[in-house]
């Protein structure tokens, strides 16, 4: 094990996760664009998302799986001190949607910001707040990875709008004294691809206006097959320096947790990992890819379902926009 992640022990101690009940399904798709529901499944696995309506919001979303995640971990909103929030659809651009969260759910003593890692931003989200519980300013960290990725999807492109769907998951991270807790966590980016996966309207390049609404700058665009080759790449890599860091191998991993963009993508970097097919969670055909939030649904699902239990060594990974990408492997 890494020695820097033996002492003292951090682990994620509550896991909750919410998601719209509205549903968009392929069949519906089918009427808004030029698509077919066979295309969608055989190309990225997915036949149906959650959808959020007018009302409902990021931070909506996120304080209810934060609230969950919790009351999972049997702690008071008022015990903790930190809140990150993994977003590319926060509320607004300012105050932040961690505190809007703070608020929502009463953590009047928290520190709280949100996090611009795109897809991978709980894994971030993970690795900073451990990071600030080791150097002993922090003891009770809620991270969480929320996402509306509908608000800013250009239904006009039936090259993205067939992939994304919202909701928010959220983990509570404490000191822990059974078990090893996170052993490895890693992050990596790489700024010259951002032009792959953008959106590229709304801050000081394109300020808001009838021109940037005019020429769909407000939404997602992305270069398919180039996220699609790093990402496997990507992924594929990182994980495998968090089972070296952490002096394991995918026969030590219990179950693989990839982001859930597309099953092709999760498929093909579990094979290059050596990961058996039971030992991974897929959830990509009911959500979509949800972003920052992914990652933490699955692994609330995966509890829920009875796919992990205590004691689990656990691999966790992600890749999106920046590019970004990064690993957690934990016993939970
Ligand atoms: N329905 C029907 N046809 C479509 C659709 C659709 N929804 N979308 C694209 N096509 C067509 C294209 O127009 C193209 O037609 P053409 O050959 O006549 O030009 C054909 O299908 C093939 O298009 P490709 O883009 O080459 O299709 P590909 O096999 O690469 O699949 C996909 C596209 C699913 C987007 C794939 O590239 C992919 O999954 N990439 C990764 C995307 C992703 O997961 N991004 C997010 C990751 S990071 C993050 O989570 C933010």
């Amino acid at each position: 094990m890494a020695k820097y992640l033996a002492d003292p022990k951090i682990g994620i101690v509550g896991i909750g996760s919410d998601a719209p009940e509205e549903l968009l399904t392929n069949a519906d798709l089918e009427r808004i664009v030029d698509t077919s529901d066979q295309w969608i499944v055989e190309r990225t696995g997915i036949r149906t998302r959650r959808i959020a309506n007018s009302k409902t919001t990021t931070s909506m979303l996120a304080s209810r799986a934060a609230l969950r995640a919790l009351e999972d971990a049997g702690v008071d909103p008022g015990d903790v001190d930190l809140i990150v929030v993994g977003t590319a659809t926060p509320d607004m651009l300012f105050p932040s949607t961690g505190c809007l969260v703070q608020r929502d759910i009463g953590a009047t003593r928290a520190a709280a910001f949100d996090l611009a890692a795109a897809c991978t931003g709980f894994i971030y989200g993970l690795n900073v707040a451990a990071g600030m519980i080791r150097n002993g300013t922090h003891d009770t960290a809620l991270v969480i990875g929320a996402e509306t990725l509908t608000k800013i999807t250009d239904f006009e492109d039936r090259s993205t709008c067939v992939l994304f769907g919202d909701g928010a998951g959220a983990a509570v991270l404490r000191r822990v004294e059974n078990g090893s807790g996170i052993v490895s966590t890693r992050i990596k980016s790489d700024g010259t691809l951002g032009e792959m996966l953008m959106m590229p309207g709304g801050g000081s390049l394109h300020p808001p206006s009838h021109a940037t609404v005019d020429a769909r700058l407000h939404y997602i665009k992305m270069s398919g097959n180039n996220v699609f080759k790093s990402a496997v790449k990507s992924m594929a890599d990182i994980v495998q320096t968090g089972l070296d860091d952490a002096g394991l191998t995918a026969a030590d991993v219990d179950l693989f947790v990839p982001h859930q963009a597309n099953a092709r993508i999760i498929e093909a970097t579990a094979k290059k990992l050596a990961f058996p097919t039971e030992k991974v969670f897929m959830n990509v055909d009911r959500y979509g890819n949800t972003s920052a939030a992914s990652i933490p649904i699955a692994i609330d699902e995966a509890r829920q379902t009875g796919r992990l239990e205590r004691g689990d060594m656990v691999a966790a990974v992600a890749f999106g926009a920046g590019f970004t990408w990064g690993s957690v492997i934990f016993e939970y």
